[in-house]
C-alpha cells in the first residue's frame, strides 16, 4: 500500500483518480445529485438510469435507511462504528447520524476509492465531539482492515462496534467470498456488536433491465452483483436479526408512511446483532 498520512491521503505522490473509468462511488454520487464525478461516471450512471430510472430514488432510500439504522444502533448505546464502503460524503454521513444521538461516537471510515479519500477532510467537518478517521483499504482484505492503525486507535474491539456495510457487499462477486469476508469482520467484534447491511437486488427487476444494469457496471471498476432476499438473509446466519428483518430499505423502521412501491425498491436492508 502507498505510504499514507493519518487521513488516508497518499503522501508525497499524486493519486490517479482514473477519470476515464466509471467508478461506483462517483456514479452513486451522481445518483444522489452530487458534483464529485467525471464525464465517464455521468455517462455510465445515465445508462444505468436509462435501464432503471429508480436507481436515483433507490440511492436516496438507501441513505435514509442507513441514517435510521445508525441512529437506532447509537440509541442502543453503541458509540463506535466501522463503516466500510463509505462513499463520497453526502448528507447524513455515519458520524453525523451517530453523533446526533451520541456526540462522543467515533467512526472509522474505509473505502478503496481514492476520490473518497480526497474528500476525507470534508468528513471531518462538524461539531461532534467524537473522532473520525478515514482509511484506504479494501473490503476484500478484512484482515488488513482490522489490522489498520486507525482501527486500533479509535475502536475498542473489546466493546460492541457497529459494522456498517452500506451498498458495498454487492460489489463483491461470489468468487470474492463475501460471506467469508463478513464472518472475518464479525468474528473480530465483541458480542453485542451490530451489523448494518444494505445490499442491491434484482428481485423486482425484469431480466432485461437487470442485464442492462449489470452490463454498465461490468465496464466500471467493480461489477454489481444483485442478490435475492434469501441470499442476503444467508449473510446474517448466526446473528440475531432485528425487526422487521430483511426488507426493502424504505420499509426498515420508516419515519413516515412509506410511498407506494416501497416494497419493490431494489435494495434490501437489515440490522443484526452478534450474540
Ligand atoms: C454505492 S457506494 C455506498 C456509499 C455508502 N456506504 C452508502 O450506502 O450510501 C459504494 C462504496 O463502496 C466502495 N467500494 C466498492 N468496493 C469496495 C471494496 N472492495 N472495498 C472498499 N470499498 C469499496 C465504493 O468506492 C463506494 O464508495
Amino acid at each position: 500500500m502507498d505510504q499514507q498520512d493519518g487521513w488516508g491521503t497518499d503522501v508525497g505522490q499524486s493519486v490517479d483518480l482514473r477519470p476515464e473509468v466509471p467508478h461506483p462511488a462517483r456514479m452513486y454520487d451522481y445518483y444522489l445529485g452530487g458534483k464529485d464525478n467525471f464525464p465517464a461516471d455521468r455517462e455510465a450512471a445515465e445508462r444505468a438510469l436509462a435501464a432503471n430510472p429508480e436507481f436515483r430514488s433507490t440511492a436516496r432510500a438507501n441513505r435514509g435507511f442507513l441514517q435510521r439504522a445508525v441512529r437506532h444502533v447509537a440509541g442502543l448505546g453503541i458509540d463506535q462504528f466501522l463503516d466500510i464502503g463509505t462513499g463520497i460524503p453526502s448528507a447524513g454521513n455515519t458520524h453525523e447520524s451517530a453523533q446526533a444521538v451520541l456526540p462522543h461516537a467515533t467512526v472509522v471510515y474505509v473505502d478503496n476509492d481514492p476520490i473518497v479519500l480526497t474528500h476525507a477532510r470534508a468528513l471531518m467537518a462538524g461539531t461532534g465531539l467524537g473522532r473520525t478517521a478515514v482509511l484506504r483499504a479494501d473490503l476484500r482484505d478484512p484482515t488488513a482492515v482490522l489490522a489498520a492503525p486507525e482501527v486500533a486507535e479509535l475502536l475498542d474491539l473489546d466493546r460492541p462496534v457497529a459494522l456498517v456495510l452500506g451498498a458495498v457487499l454487492h460489489f463483491l462477486p461470489d468468487e470474492d467470498e463475501p460471506a467469508r469476508v463478513l464472518r472475518t469482520l464479525l468474528d473480530a467484534l465483541a458480542p453485542g456488536s451490530h451489523l448494518i447491511l444494505s445490499h442491491g437486488t434484482a428481485d423486482f427487476l425484469p431480466a432485461e433491465v437487470r442485464d442492462r444494469v449489470t452490463g454498465v457496471y461490468d465496464r466500471a471498476t467493480a461489477p454489481l452483483v444483485g442478490r435475492s432476499r434469501a441470499e442476503v438473509r444467508a449473510f446474517l446466519d448466526g446473528l440475531e436479526i432485528l425487526e422487521p428483518g430483511v426488507v426493502t430499505v424504505p420499509l426498515w423502521r420508516p419515519d413516515a408512511e412509506p410511498a407506494a412501491g416501497a416494497d419493490r425498491v431494489s435494495m434490501y436492508g437489515a440490522v443484526a446483532r452478534r450474540p
